[in-house]
């Protein structure tokens, strides 16, 4: 078992998409941080409460290994993250616990712009691109459409110009990069966002009431907001 700790330590993403709103989220909660030097951890001044800036798709293994308490990530990350664990056996080992209302996009299927398309059989036997394999995969057995993943970490879009697969999944958010890459969005596999994610056990120790109180500041936020 981990040791005792009485500080609490989130994840956050060091630069992207979910950086800045996830830091400014965390310090309307009433956080701050001194600045460390190198500013991948930031000390917690006013609670002890300690930021780990690092890459969004590290977030979830953190808190898996329990080196961090939370997490601020995308629910596309964590769901994928999750799957792969569930396929492999493992226990599940953590869980989104709010919502943030910032990050939204969708997990989309998307084919090059001329196709005409007719539906999800159009995609049987074809290669899909993704950096998203275990919902993908999961989507296609639902579907009942026996598709080729292909698992690509970036670059996801140029992949039907490539010739290394004719479909792609990703995440849309604006389209401008389906545009640019002459592909349009056909399926939604998921809805996702910005989530607060905790371990899937309660911690035992000094963190579990900082981590309530956390909690309890968002859930105030969202309610001044409304
Ligand atoms: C996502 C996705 C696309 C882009 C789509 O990448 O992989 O490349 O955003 O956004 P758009 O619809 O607004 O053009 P992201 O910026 O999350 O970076 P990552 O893939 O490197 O994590
Ligand atoms: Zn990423
Ligand atoms: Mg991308």
């Amino acid at each position: 078992t981990a040791p005792a700790r009485d500080r609490l330590r989130i994840a956050i993403q060091k630069s992207g998409r979910l950086a800045d709103p996830a830091r400014s989220l965390l310090a309307a909660c009433g956080l701050s941080w001194r600045q460390s030097r190198d500013k991948l951890f930031c000390f917690g001044e006013s609670l002890p409460v300690d930021l780990l800036l690092v890459r969004d798709d590290d977030i979830p293994g953190l808190i898996a290994d329990g080196v961090c308490d939370l997490g601020v990530v995308g629910l596309n990350e964590l769901d994928e993250q999750a799957k792969a664990r569930r396929q492999l056996g493992l226990a599940d080992a953590y869980r989104p616990l709010r919502g943030l209302g910032f990050g939204a996009c969708r997990l989309m299927i998307a084919v090059p712009e001329d196709w005409d398309w007719q539906g999800v059989q159009m995609l049987q036997g074809k290669r899909i691109a993704t950096s998203y394999p275990a919902i993908l995969s999961a989507w296609l057995q639902e579907q009942g459409v026996d598709a080729q993943v292909v698992e690509l970490s970036g670059s996801v879009e140029i992949a039907p110009k490539l010739g290394t697969a004719e479909v792609i999944c990703d995440l849309v958010s604006s389209g401008a990069t389906l545009a640019a890459n002459q592909l349009k969005p056909v399926e939604v596999l998921l809805e996702s966002e910005a989530v607060l994610a905790g371990p899937a056990h309660a911690l035992d120790d000094a963190r579990a009431g900082l981590m309530a109180m956390l909690l309890r500041r968002l859930d105030g936020l969202s309610k001044v907001q409304d």
